[in-house]
């Protein structure tokens, strides 16, 4: 009887147009929001999951299906179930183009669509990459950070191979921060992808300075160690005068001229590397990266001895060549005359 029964109640059914629900069912209830992601290419029909990448696109809320599936997501009917999978247009999803039709049977298509128009996955610069398939594995960090745009990127002074910025900081995701906020740890690492086309591209120094007409403007690091900055344009080159200055118009502190470039008195113009041999090698070679621009004024080598709080006492060159001492400041204004360092002292030898 009941077999019968429902046979019949199946045939009165059967080809009849879908009644609005006459119960009130909230989103969640045919296919979760977001759907769950399967984690293989089929269906799972314990527990409903499709193979997608909707947990990492979308959130519970129904505005966040609108991008993919279009603004009429917002105002749903139940009569929506049209055996049609909506997509917009404006993400260019292959499957959509080529069948005008998206709909997954039980053994879903393998592998499904990408996406090529979709802003977000652009580098930045409005460059569309086509995405991975949908339903392809999660991208992680930071093997999945140049999914979109290299890492770094191979414009401007980017830290790429062999580039200065890439010396310094190194070629990884790692040296974004120095001029980026780090999206690499935050929670959600991929999701300032969205905001392709909505903000100017974020650039910022955690150590003061700002980024502006392609310059960048109190940034330590083009300073010249002294609080006075050359704006360095994003895309040029820089000399060492770039940042302190040449011979003639270096800002280099003190008593540097009457070492750097005072022959006639000093027999010779003493290198950088007389007394910053843990930074440099040559007056155009940086032999420790690690050492310089590091905010600390490294000084060490043959001519300095152990200096002190702006203080070279340790210094052979100050001495009278008997081993006596003579403490010079390295701000002193005091022009030295032979008396500085011979027969000054109170029982000369
Ligand atoms: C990043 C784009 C994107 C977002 C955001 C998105 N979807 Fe999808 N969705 C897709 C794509 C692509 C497909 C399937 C394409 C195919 O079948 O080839 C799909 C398929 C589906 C399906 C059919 C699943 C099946 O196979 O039976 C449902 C249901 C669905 N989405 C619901 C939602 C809901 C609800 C939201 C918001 C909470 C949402 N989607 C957000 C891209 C998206
Ligand atoms: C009665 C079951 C059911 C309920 C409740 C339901 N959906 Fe769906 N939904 C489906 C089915 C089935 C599909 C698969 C596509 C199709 O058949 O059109 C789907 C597809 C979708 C899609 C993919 C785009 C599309 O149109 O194909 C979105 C987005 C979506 N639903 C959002 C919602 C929202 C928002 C709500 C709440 C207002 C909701 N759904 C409630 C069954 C349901
Ligand atoms: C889905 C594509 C995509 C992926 C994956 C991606 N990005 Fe991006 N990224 C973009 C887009 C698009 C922009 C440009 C944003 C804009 O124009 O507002 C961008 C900009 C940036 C910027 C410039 C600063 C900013 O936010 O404006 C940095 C730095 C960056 N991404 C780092 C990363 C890192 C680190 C990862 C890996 C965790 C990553 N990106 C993965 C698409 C992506
Ligand atoms: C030395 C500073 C600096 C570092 C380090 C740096 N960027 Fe940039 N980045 C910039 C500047 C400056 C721009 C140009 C902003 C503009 O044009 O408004 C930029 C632009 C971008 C853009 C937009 C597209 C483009 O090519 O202009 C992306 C994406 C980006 N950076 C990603 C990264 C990633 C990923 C890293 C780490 C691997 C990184 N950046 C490291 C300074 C830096
Ligand atoms: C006779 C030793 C000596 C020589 C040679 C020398 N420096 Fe210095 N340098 C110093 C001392 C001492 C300081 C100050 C350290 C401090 O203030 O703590 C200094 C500081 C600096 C600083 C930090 C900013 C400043 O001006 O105080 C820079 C930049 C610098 N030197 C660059 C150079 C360059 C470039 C050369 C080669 C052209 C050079 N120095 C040659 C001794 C020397
Ligand atoms: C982008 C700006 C910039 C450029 C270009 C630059 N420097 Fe420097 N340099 C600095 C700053 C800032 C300091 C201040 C000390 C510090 O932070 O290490 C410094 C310090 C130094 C020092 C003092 C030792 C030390 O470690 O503090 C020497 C020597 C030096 N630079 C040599 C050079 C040489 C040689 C070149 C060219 C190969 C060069 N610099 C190019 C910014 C620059
Ligand atoms: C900055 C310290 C200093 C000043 C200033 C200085 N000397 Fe010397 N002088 C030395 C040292 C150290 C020696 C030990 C020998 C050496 O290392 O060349 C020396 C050595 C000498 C010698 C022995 C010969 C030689 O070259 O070894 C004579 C002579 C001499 N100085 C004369 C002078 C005269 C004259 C003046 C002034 C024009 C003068 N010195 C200024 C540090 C100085």
């Amino acid at each position: 009887m009941l077999a019968l029964l429902l046979l019949t109640l199946v045939q009165l059914t059967a080809g009849k147009a879908q009644a609005a629900s006459q119960y009130n069912y909230d989103c969640s209830f045919c296919h979760t929001m977001p759907p769950l992601d399967s984690a293989t290419s089929k269906k799972d029909p314990n527990t409903g999951a499709v193979p997608g990448n909707h947990a990492g696109h979308a959130t519970s809320a129904v505005n966040s299906c609108v991008t993919c599936h279009g603004s009429q997501v917002s105002t749903y009917p139940m009569g929506h179930r049209n055996k049609t999978i909506e997509l917009s247009d404006g993400i260019g999803y292959s499957r959509k183009i080529a069948a005008g039709f998206v709909n997954q049977t039980s053994v879903p298509p393998n592998p499904m669509g990408t996406c090529s128009t979709a802003t977000c996955h652009s580098n930045g610069k409005g460059t569309l990459r086509a995405t991975p398939a949908w339903g392809s594995a999660a991208l992680t960090v930071p093997g999945g950070c140049s999914a979109c745009h290299d890492v770094a990127p191979s414009t401007g002074n980017h830290p790429t191979a062999g580039t200065k910025h890439g010396n310094y900081y190194g070629l990884g995701t790692g040296s974004c921060v120095k001029c980026h906020t780090d999206h690499s740890v935050q929670a959600k690492p991929f999701a300032h992808a969205t905001s392709a086309g909505h903000r100017a591209i974020e650039v910022k120094f955690a150590g003061g300075g700002s980024f502006a007409a392609n310059q960048c403007s109190n940034v330590y690091c083009h300073s010249n160690g002294r609080g006075t900055y050359t704006p360095p344009t994003w895309g040029g080159t820089l000399t060492c005068a770039g940042c302190h200055g040449d011979a003639t118009t270096n800002t280099l502190s003190g008593n540097h001229a009457k070492h750097v470039n005072n022959a006639a008195f000093l027999g010779t113009n003493y290198g950088c590397v007389e007394c910053h041999s843990s930074t440099v090698s040559n007056d155009t070679t940086i032999s420790s990266f690690a050492n310089h621009v590091n905010q600390t004024k490294d000084v060490a080598g043959t001519r300095v001895g152990t200096p002190v709080s702006g203080t070279c006492s340790t210094s052979y060159c100050h001495s009278d060549g008997k081993g006596t001492m003579k403490s010079v400041t390295w701000t002193g204004s005091t022009a030295l005359t032979c008396k500085s360092c011979h027969g000054a002292d109170a029982a000369p030898a």
